[in-house]
């Protein structure tokens, strides 16, 4: 069976450590060579397939088990080194320089992973790995940095576990602490991802402080319910971690927190507009980020969120008087007014629902 080349460890040599300016030049050339240039030749090549980022899920188990994921599975066997190897061969021919690992949790097999790093690197693509940090200790860090990781998204949802999140971050301090001094030395990028739940709005805040002390960028997603059934997800009904209308004001004004955080000079892999689009699907989506129209097993998979929704959409305040002048900008120049992106919304919205729903009062609730 074809197998991955053992990267070199320790290595040769040891990498020095680099300024400001030359870490910030190094990620800035890495930007270039892995997104803007096969991007370009895509455009070169429309009616080729030539994919810029893949997502490659190496393993569907995980050492965790945050109750909004149905993302894992413990029954599912990982990747081989076999199709690793054949899957970023086949990408490289593709003009695919950007590769996602993917998860479960991807650290379980540090081996793979430091393999994966060192092959994929090799081929002249940006690496990007999310954890949730737990096996990421010094020496993981230390292998994955020297075969050129390009990034690494920290998934934490609080700052301590909380029933049902256990992805917290004083479990994995240490980790965190060399993780962001290593990065000078090996040139490696690293930002919190944080999932918005109903359980973590404090923490949401004291972790976008603790990533802005530390001078590291933040990223930010809602909870969503999942799309189509899953099997082995026995959280669908009844899960403690979904947002429920009576948080939506308190969500609503966690975004407009961060969207100001975001505009003072936070470093946030989100923009203004995205926390905007965030409260358009906060009100309008169904409690779904980015599956527009709604999943038609929405209704089954959250229980009451649809029907939370009937009748009363608590729209108080056009979401596009939140966003700042560039965004505003940006937006009309790109001909779709925020008004105009509301009122659409709302269109589809009601055509969605109009078996239960009286548009009236929705059209009244919303003038
Ligand atoms: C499935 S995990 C895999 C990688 C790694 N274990 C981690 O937690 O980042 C990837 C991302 O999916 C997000 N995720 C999982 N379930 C989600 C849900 N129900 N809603 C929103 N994001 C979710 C997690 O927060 C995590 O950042
Ligand atoms: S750590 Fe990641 S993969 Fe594991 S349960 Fe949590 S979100 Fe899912």
């Amino acid at each position: 069976m074809t197998t991955l080349p053992e990267p070199a460890w320790p290595p040769a040599e040891e990498k020095p450590w680099m300024s400001r300016k030359q870490y910030q030049l190094f990620n800035r050339r890495r930007a270039v060579r892995c997104w803007l240039w096969p991007y370009l030749r895509s455009r070169l090549h429309p009616n080729d397939f030539r994919p810029l980022l893949a997502y490659l899920f190496t393993e569907f188990k995980c050492n965790l088990d945050c109750h909004y994921c149905w993302a894992h599975s413990n029954k599912t066997a990982g990747m081989t080194e076999e199709v690793a190897l054949n899957a970023i061969d086949w990408l490289h021919d593709a003009g695919c320089r950007a590769l996602a690992i993917m998860g479960g949790e991807p650290l379980l097999r540090p081996k793979f992973i430091h393999k994966i790093v060192a092959y994929a690197t090799g081929r002249g693509f940006f690496v990007y790995l999310p954890t949730n940090g737990r096996l990421m200790w010094p020496t993981v860090i230390d292998k994955l940095g020297d075969a050129g990781l390009a990034t690494v998204n920290l998934a934490v949802d609080c700052v301590d576990e909380k029933p049902g999140l256990p992805k917290a971050l004083n479990p994995i301090r240490k980790h965190f602490e060399y993780l962001v001094k290593m990065q000078a030395k090996y040139g490696y990028t690293v930002f919190l991802n944080i999932n918005i739940t109903r359980l973590n709005l404090d923490d949401v805040i004291a972790l976008t402080e603790i990533a802005h002390d530390a001078n590291i960028a933040t990223d930010y997603h809602l909870n969503e319910a999942p799309m189509l059934e899953q099997d082995h997800f026995g959280r669908a009904h009844d899960n403690g971690t979904y947002i429920r209308p009576e948080d939506r004001p308190a969500v609503d004004d966690l975004l407009d927190r961060l969207a100001d955080l975001n505009r003072s000079g936070y470093q946030m892999v989100n923009s203004c507009q995205h926390f905007a689009d965030m409260v358009l699907h906060l009100l309008f989506g169904n409690n779904r980020l980015g599956h527009d129209p709604p999943s038609p097993f929405q209704h089954h998979a959250t229980g009451s969120t649809q029907e939370d929704l009937h009748g009363q959409l608590p729209v108080d305040m056009p979401a596009h008087a939140r966003l700042c002048l560039q965004c505003r900008a940006r937006r009309a120049l790109a001909g779709a007014s925020g008004e105009a992106r509301i009122q659409r919304r709302k269109r589809q919205f009601l055509t969605l629902n109009s078996a239960s729903r009286d548009p009236e009062s929705i059209g009244s609730a919303n003038s």
